[in-house]
């Protein structure tokens, strides 16, 4: 046998995984075995660098709880959930209103409520109205669609920031036979991603904000259709081209208008946003993240 070299191993690294018998497991390994390997090489990694990166990633691992999800926080961050899902979504739906990231923060257990209902337990704060239709990619309004909606309280939190991470700001919706949907809310302010873990370390190192601008998250879904992940973003604050996770696209920027003769409830700023679902197509779930409760080990 040869003696291994810091270039002769990546090529006995690939040969001994080249019988893996999943196609795509093959591929994926070894391209991430070659990729990782070139990096080594390129920065010369140190035994003492190597040491630190191990130890910072088993403290995203034991920083993640049924209510906090570090490894994808820290996906988020390197750009790389915003990178998955934009080459995902650019053949998975064709036509279809443009797609953001789920966040850490989505709850598959939100209650369905009656259309108008205000998704704040305790607004505190000038109330907003939300108002739109869910069509399909030629305009063909969709009933009976699922409008799952959650976002932070006007301070910036999440229902699962908070003490007893009882269930606010969050809300189901049915459209209506012509498709419409409409509720009301507060208007949700910008916040910095959890800076008291080590990926929160990792950007105050870097000398990053660690902010997201304010937005408001959806996820909708119709049987037939490829469901949307997306969130409509603010485009008065101060973060809106600065997006610490890479989420804003200009199309999902929105400003909410003081008064709308044709919103369905009057008395309240609004928005009117209507979005577009592509037919199914087979490509699976497009949602990058998860309800961090289903992450956890068994
Ligand atoms: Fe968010």
């Amino acid at each position: 046998m040869d003696d291994l070299n810091a270039e002769t191993v990546t090529q006995a690294a690939l040969q001994q995984m080249a019988a893996t018998p999943d196609p795509r497991l093959r591929q994926v390994m070894a391209s991430l075995v070659r990729h990782l390997h070139d990096f080594a090489r390129e920065v010369t990694l140190t035994p003492e660098e190597w040491l630190t990166a191990i130890r910072f990633l088993t403290e995203v691992g034991h920083c993640c709880s049924p209510v906090r999800q570090e490894f994808i926080l820290l996906s988020d961050v390197l750009g790389l959930s915003a990178l998955v899902n934009a080459q995902h979504v650019a053949d998975a739906a064709p036509g279809g209103t443009e797609a953001s990231l789920l966040g850490p923060f989505f709850r598959a257990d939100a209650p369905l409520l009656e259309a108008g209902a205000q998704i704040a337990r305790d607004p505190g704060a000038p109330e907003l109205l939300l108002h739109g239709r869910v069509t399909d990619t030629a305009g063909q309004p969709i009933a009976g669609a699922r409008i799952d909606v959650w976002q932070t309280s006007a301070t910036g939190l999440y229902d699962l920031q908070v003490a007893d991470a009882a269930m606010d700001l969050r809300g189901a919706f049915q459209t209506d036979a012509e498709g419409r949907f409409h509720f009301r809310t507060v208007q949700p302010l910008g916040y910095q991603i959890p800076m008291d873990g080590p990926v929160g370390r990792l950007a105050r190192a870097q000398g990053r904000h660690g902010y997201r601008p304010a937005h408001i998250h959806f996820l909708i879904g119709a049987p037939g259709y490829q469901e949307l992940v997306t969130a409509l973003y603010f485009a008065e604050d101060p973060h809106i081209d600065s997006d610490m996770v890479f989420g804003v696209a200009r199309a999902l920027v929105v400003s909410p208008v003081a008064r709308d003769p044709a919103a369905p409830i009057q008395g309240m700023a609004s928005l009117r946003y209507d979005f577009a679902l592509a037919p199914a197509a087979g490509h699976g779930s497009q949602r990058v993240g998860a309800d961090p409760a289903s992450l956890q080990p068994a």
